[in-house]
């Protein structure tokens, strides 16, 4: 929710005009995390004021408003050091609005500039407190009473360093946040924290870097004595050196690999071009230094190529991806699997009570499409739960219980509640992420990195079809010592063998299922039926048609037609129906017959060459046999491509869907 994007040059010089296209770049690569209004503040043309310019809407009227505003800018002369911030907002609190965007000032004079993710929950508490002291509001917004908070600690303690008003301020914060703040007083530095919402460090210098980790100042403010501080990350002689800081990774990638994920409650400070971490507390675990991290992701892995959209891209991509989530775990001469990343935690997993799978939206679906192989193959009970309503439920948890966590970004925050309320209550806790270094990722016992390369679009393809099979190899490694089981255990790393090739034959129906959109993309609703091994493509469906589309559509679990849904079925209703050569198969052409004698006219997925299933409908996609628990990974795919073309036909900005976010940093 949200994107923060902050540049610092410190003895490296660039005009202003370079500063606001590299802040708008990468506005733009956090565009997925929210997308109702956007805005940058960098500093005036004296050095002595601030300019912020705002915007409702997405980046690109942001950027159309800074080439208005600063047409004269490209022959301004460079600058050695400077700050600029930049956000992208999915509004929580305030609609989306030019007052609502952030950065939020402190006041007109523009003291302090405060761009915002998350949400504070006590802001109600802490304006009426500014309110007395004489503040008054000019938005909406929780973020505002940031930077209001900040000037009034400022007015107080003027000697305070700007890092120390930071800190001051985030110990007064409820609530979730990641924060970046720049300051008309402490020209040149740039402060951010975070708390619950992700944030990290870029670094880039010319030459290589003397330290790979930075160590971390404890201590409290202001009863600290202001010691000089050995923590310092001050780069190297020549001292040019550029900082990034940003929500996620894609947006730093194109400058530097060199990065550092902040914790929470680090406060990252950079003055006279060094950077320090320093945080309040000391735990007795934590760890002495902050390290640099190398990110292998490479920049043409976050670009949309010859696709017009990132969904498009990550729909064809799954042919590759999958292979990816594989590769080195599943040894196909040898028929084994390994898990690097739980190897160690397998002795207790076999011995726990149940497994837990616990996640939101495609994720939980992933959760629900490999329950039934995984009750067969670790012989558990297997629970799966949405993240928010186990919450509600309070849903009793025991030490000898297995909770794996899965998210594409691993910062979901109803899926990360739930990860700290099992492991508080001494459960295992396992990491399903696409996103190394993420909260889940850092804050489970072990875990599985899903590998499937970044997703940019909002809707979640590739990570569902890795997330599957990462279940998969799971159920697999469990069942490594079952005689009983090698059968069919080889039966499934066959499947997966043949993944690659089965993919792109699925994909190569993508121009009759265009055809197929361009009869349903003008109907209210899409009702989408199937059962066993595809009930969790139907639901899955039905949630890529609803968030791309804006159209109804249901996942309706084939054996409950008879008990309520049938009612929705007649001539008009655009139905499509999964009928695969199963074991539910039976059961599932009984249902065909209940909609065709309702005068129902469904479009079938069903298998290659299946000519008895075919003859109850004139419209099918024929998608290749597979062993049955692999199924849902090839039949969600025509359900991708339908909701693309759908929302495409219909004019939807497919890429970023209304009301939505990528990463859900909220409950
Ligand atoms: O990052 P996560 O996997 O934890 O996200 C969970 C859901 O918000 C996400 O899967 C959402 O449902 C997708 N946009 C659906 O396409």
């Amino acid at each position: 929710m949200c994107g923060i994007f902050a540049y610092l040059n410190y003895l490296t010089p660039k005009t202003r005009h370079e500063v606001l296209e590299l802040l708008v770049r990468g506005l733009k690569r956090l565009e997925y995390r929210g997308y109702d209004s956007a805005g940058v503040a960098i500093d005036s043309a004296d050095g002595k004021d601030m300019v912020l310019v705002k915007r409702s809407g997405q980046v690109k009227k942001l950027e159309e408003a800074i080439a208005e505003k600063f047409s004269d800018l490209c022959n301004e002369e460079q600058i050695d050091i400077h700050c600029g911030i930049a956000h992208t907002r999915w509004a929580t609190h305030g609609v989306p609005s030019e007052v609502n965007a952030h950065p939020q000032r402190s006041d007109d004079h523009h003291s302090f500039v405060v761009v915002h993710n998350g949400i504070i929950t006590n802001y109600k508490d802490v304006k009426t407190y500014l309110t007395m002291h004489g503040y008054t509001f000019e938005s909406d917004t929780d973020t505002e009473i940031i930077a209001k908070l900040i000037h009034h600690l400022y007015k107080q303690h003027p000697q305070y360093s700007f890092r120390e008003l930071v800190e001051q301020v985030i110990q007064q914060l409820e609530g979730a946040f990641a924060v970046a703040i720049k300051s008309k007083h402490f020209p040149g530095e740039c402060v951010a924290s975070r708390r619950g919402s992700p944030l990290l460090v870029g670094i880039k210098t010319k030459t290589r870097l003397a330290t790979d980790h930075i160590p971390i100042l404890y201590g409290k403010v202001p009863l600290l004595p202001r010691t000089e501080s050995t923590s310092e990350f001050m780069p190297l002689e020549d001292k040019q050196v550029e900082y990034f800081f940003a929500s996620d990774a894609a947006a730093l990638i194109e400058h530097t690999n060199r990065v550092i994920y902040l914790e929470d409650d680090d406060v990252a400070a950079v003055k006279d071009g060094a950077l320090s971490i320093h945080r309040l507390k000391k735990c007795l675990d934590d760890p002495h230094a902050r390290e640099i991290t190398t990110l292998k992701m490479e920049i043409q892995e976050i670009m949309k190529g010859n696709y017009q959209y990132f969904m498009q891209k990550e729909i064809f991509e799954q042919s590759e991806s999958v292979v990816n989530t594989m590769r080195g775990r599943v040894n196909f001469e040898n028929g084994t699997v390994t898990l690097g990343g739980i190897k160690d935690y397998i002795p207790e997993i076999k011995r726990c009570r149940r497994l837990m799978l616990i996640g939101c939206g495609t994720s939980y679906h992933s959760a629900v499409a490999t329950r039934q192989l995984l009750e067969e193959l670790t012989e558990l009970p297997v629970m799966v739960e949405l993240a928010s309503d186990f919450l509600d439920r309070n849903t009793p948890i025991f030490r000898d219980d297995v909770c794996f966590f899965i998210s594409q970004s691993g910062e979901t925050a109803d899926t990360l509640m739930a990860l700290r309320y099992c492991k508080q209550r001494g459960a295992l806790i396992v990491g399903i992420t696409n996103t190394v270094g993420s909260s889940i990722c850092r804050e489970s016992h072990c875990g599985v990195h899903i590998n499937a390369g970044p997703e940019i679009g909002v809707a979640s393809t590739k990570a569902y079809t890795s997330q599957f099979i990462s279940l998969v190899m799971f159920g697999l490694v469990m069942s490594e010592d079952r005689i009983s089981l090698q059968q069919r255990r080889q039966e499934i790393i066959k499947g997966l063998a043949g993944l690659e090739s089965a993919i792109r034959k699925v994909l190569k129906l993508d121009p009759l299922v265009l055809e197929m959109a361009k009869d349903l993309y003008q109907h209210k609703s899409l009702l989408i039926m199937g059962r066993g091994y595809n009930f969790a493509t139907c639901l899955e469906g039905a949630l890529k048609v609803k968030e791309l589309t804006y159209m109804h559509s249901e996942g309706i679990m084939a054996g409950e037609l008879k008990h309520g849904p049938l009612a929705l079925v007649d001539d008009s209703m655009p139905v499509l129906m999964i009928i695969l050569r199963d074991p539910v198969y039976a059961k599932c052409m009984n249902a065909l017959q209940q909609v065709t004698a309702r005068e129902g006219r469904p479009i079938l997925i069903c298998e290659e060459g299946d000519e008895e299933t075919k003859s109850f409908s004139s419209r099918a996609l024929e998608i290749p046999r597979i062993v049955d628990c692999l199924q849902g990974i090839l039949t969600v795919i025509p359900m991708q491509l339908l909701s693309y073309h759908i929302a495409v036909l219909r004019g939807c900005n497919v890429d970023c869907p209304r009301n939505l976010a990528k990463s859900v940093t909220v409950e």
